[in-house]
């Protein structure tokens, strides 16, 4: 193998660009001629490669984002767009690919893979639903975006005796509203796992109220069967009482663009690296990820078919010592 590419796609993450720095300078060491696909997807149908060298890549580290941007591509999802992208590859010479990304993305190459094309796959994704690794490149830092941000409504829920409701990212996924909320200490959570009762949420934040709580937190995973708005709506529909007044934050976009944390700069490094020393050895087909803290390759069509749980223990902290 002498000519390799790399892209990103799907919802940019923090750790993005450590892991596609070294993606590019562990190739270069090897002797390869590295190309970054511009946009995702897009960029590969659209054959927008560009030929990176190590300095392309400096000071990248520490930005959050990515530096070959990221887009969402319906056209690769059909096997003409698919086959396109091939031709594009090989037009280019280049002989094996790397995805940086979450589902979505490692769907796209587990097709590319299966039609011929070799691809390895690097777990990102802020929202940790993909299975193959413990945790992905952007967690850690949507996670403390998310805890500094319950740590600040905190302070002013306690001024002014408030519930504020904090709705965070993570798809169908309450990996983040969970830990974040377990770290940030909230009196309830709201997860697209557990059925969410309005009236069961107001009891717990009434008693809380009543014990002498100063505030409440409530963290809601975006997924959840009510949202940040819908909960509120339905305390005011339903005529609930929280003793409390309440309000919602959405933060959104926030916990994405945000500087990666030490942890996904080494975690984007340590992936990165390790899908150029897979492709290179022809261990094709498969994600890069942590489990137990150790680098592993889960075959790319496990993936697609594997849907990740939340840890029961978590589940049941987070119930148990938010009262
Ligand atoms: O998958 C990452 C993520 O940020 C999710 O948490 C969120 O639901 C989604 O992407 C938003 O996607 P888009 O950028 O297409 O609005």
């Amino acid at each position: 193998m002498k000519s390799i590419a790399v892209l990103t796609s799907g919802g940019d993450a923090p750790g993005m660009n450590a892991a596609i720095r070294a993606v590019v300078r562990t190739g270069i060491s090897k002797g390869l001629t590295v190309w970054g696909v511009q946009e995702g997807y897009s960029g590969l149908i659209e054959g927008n490669f560009k030929r990176m060298g190590s300095r392309d890549v400096g000071s990248i580290i520490q930005r959050g984002g990515t530096i070959l941007g990221s887009a969402r591509c319906p056209e690769f999802q059909t096997e003409e767009g698919r086959e396109l992208a091939i031709r594009r590859l090989r037009g280019a010479g280049i002989e094996g690919l790397i995805v940086i990304g979450g589902n979505g993305s490692q769907t796209g190459s587990h097709a590319l893979n299966q039609m011929g094309f070799p691809v390895v796959g690097v777990a990102s994704t802020i929202d940790n639903d993909l299975c193959g690794s413990d945790i992905t490149i952007g967690v850690d830092t949507a996670l403390n975006v998310a805890l500094n941000a319950i740590d600040n409504l905190k302070v002013t829920a306690s001024s002014h005796r408030r519930a504020l409701l904090v709705e965070v990212m993570g798809r169908k996924c309450g990996y983040l509203a969970l830990m974040a909320g377990i770290a940030g200490g909230a009196e309830a959570i709201v997860l697209p796992e557990v059925e969410v009762v309005p009236e069961q949420i107001a009891k717990r934040i009434q008693d809380g109220y009543e014990r002498g709580k100063p505030h409440a937190i409530i963290v809601v995973a975006e997924g959840a069967n009510y949202n940040a708005e819908g909960l509120c709506q339905a305390f005011r529909d339903k005529q609930l009482l929280l003793g409390f007044e309440f309000r919602s934050t959405v933060l959104g976009y926030v916990q994405r663009g945000a500087t990666p944390t030490c942890a996904d700069r080494i975690l984007g490094t340590r992936l990165g690296a390790e899908a150029v020393e897979q492709l290179f050895a022809g261990n094709v087909g498969v994600l890069v990820g942590v489990q137990g803290g150790a680098l592993v390759h889960t075959p790319l069509a496990e993936i697609v078919s594997c849907r990740k749980t939340l840890d029961p223990w978590f589940l049941k902290a987070g119930d148990l010592l938010s009262y």
